[in-house]
């Protein structure tokens, strides 16, 4: 197959419609079917990059002659807490080549073309949780660095774990009554655990108190704050698929926050959570208990988690313990701040919705 050379690199700030039709034809294209994902529709993209209150995005494009997008990446601004600093950061994601023109390092121009245009913005903290196939391409050529001393995982509760196992081998099927034996243990734990609330997506100004505990704790968070969350969860194309659970104290004070979306895919129903933050142990554990209960009242077959593995999370989960599925990468741009949170020590806060990926 030969090589397709008829390219061109574009830099936007925001995306049009014909932007955002194109780079959603490109990534589908570009999926396996079975992953064909809500989150890769042209709205989403005028959503996260022109509609943001942060600031319209960086959308790094390489054009064809008959003006076809063929390579893309793309930067969503952020609100972040660095050692209590309140600043602004990057997320770079989407980095996407057509077949015919991969391998002629477009990928590695655009990354490098939108990191110039961030820092031109004047920010300088730019992550990314890019797959195992541009990974190499971020740290070998685009000066992105993995932040090793901070594992972040893919988790999965099964809620039945039989019907999972009989997706990929049918023989399971015979043992198919353990599944409401197991479903029935479930309960059995989640009666230790307080009841929390589920509620309509909404989010006062608990949440900008809470934010402001959480950055005294962690020296780099991503914003829990309500406007943000507003923007991310509240008006998100796909609003409808999320939901909210809260645990506060007496007072109505916010102790800790889970924030699930459902998802399915080839047939299996999945609860997502997308965040679970807050800053008593207990509070949080009690949201965790609370995501299993509505992932088993509600027939869906796993409850899933993307965050870090450490103690303290092993300590949250406990006795629900959810089962490490796969690594996940978190690279940063190797500024100087970028170098700051990649040594630092203590374990910050970063879940799947700190990214565009749910
Ligand atoms: C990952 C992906 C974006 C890379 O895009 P790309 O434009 O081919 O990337 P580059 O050309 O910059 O680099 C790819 C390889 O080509 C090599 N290369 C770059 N220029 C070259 C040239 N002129 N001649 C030969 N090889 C070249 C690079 O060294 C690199 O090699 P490596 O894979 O051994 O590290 C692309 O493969 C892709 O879209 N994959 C599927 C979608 C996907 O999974 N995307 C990631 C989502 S986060």
């Amino acid at each position: 197959m030969g090589l397709n050379t008829d390219w061109r690199i574009e830099i936007h700030r925001g995306i049009d419609n014909e932007q955002a039709s194109g780079l959603s034809n490109l990534i589908h294209s570009l999926s396996p079917p079975n992953r064909q994902r809500r989150s890769l529709a042209p709205e989403y993209y005028l959503w996260k990059l022109s509609q943001n209150p942060s600031g319209r995005g960086v959308v790094a494009l390489a054009v064809n002659s008959k003006k076809k997008i063929v390579a893309s990446t793309t930067g969503t601004y952020k609100t972040v807490w660095s050692n209590q600093q309140q600043r602004k950061a990057c997320e770079f994601g989407d980095s996407y080549t057509d077949p015919n023109y991969q391998k002629q390092g477009i990928m590695t121009i655009l990354v490098q073309k939108a990191t110039e245009a961030v820092l031109q913005d004047g920010v300088d903290i730019i992550y990314t949780t890019p797959n195992n196939q541009s990974v190499k391409g971020y740290e070998a050529r685009c000066s992105f660095k993995t932040k090793s001393n901070f594992p972040l995982f893919f988790w999965g509760l099964p809620i039945s774990p039989i019907f999972l196992l009989s997706n990929k081998y049918p023989l399971f099927r015979v043992f198919s009554m353990f599944d409401k034996l197991y479903q029935k243990v479930l309960h059995l734990v989640g009666l230790l655990y307080k009841e929390v609330e589920i509620k309509p997506l909404y989010f006062d100004e608990a949440y900008d108190r809470l934010n402001k505990k959480m950055a005294d704790i962690y020296p780099f968070l991503i914003s829990r704050g309500a406007s943000y969350l507003k923007f991310r969860y509240g008006i998100n194309p796909d609003f409808a698929s999320y939901g909210l659970i809260e645990s506060r104290d007496d007072i109505g004070e916010l102790e800790a926050a889970l924030i699930y979306k459902k998802c399915s895919q080839d047939g299996m129903k999945v609860l997502f959570v997308a965040d679970m933050f807050g800053v008593k142990r207990g509070a949080l554990s009690n949201v965790w208990a609370q995501a299993i209960k509505i992932g088993r009242d509600q027939g869906f077959h796993l409850v899933a988690y993307w965050g870090a593995k450490n103690w303290k999370m092993a300590k949250i989960f406990a006795p629900l313990l959810p089962i490490p599925v796969s690594i996940k990468h978190l690279l940063f741009y190797t500024s100087k701040s970028g170098m700051k949170i990649i040594s630092e020590k203590n374990d910050i806060l970063f879940s799947i919705g700190d990214t565009d990926n749910v």
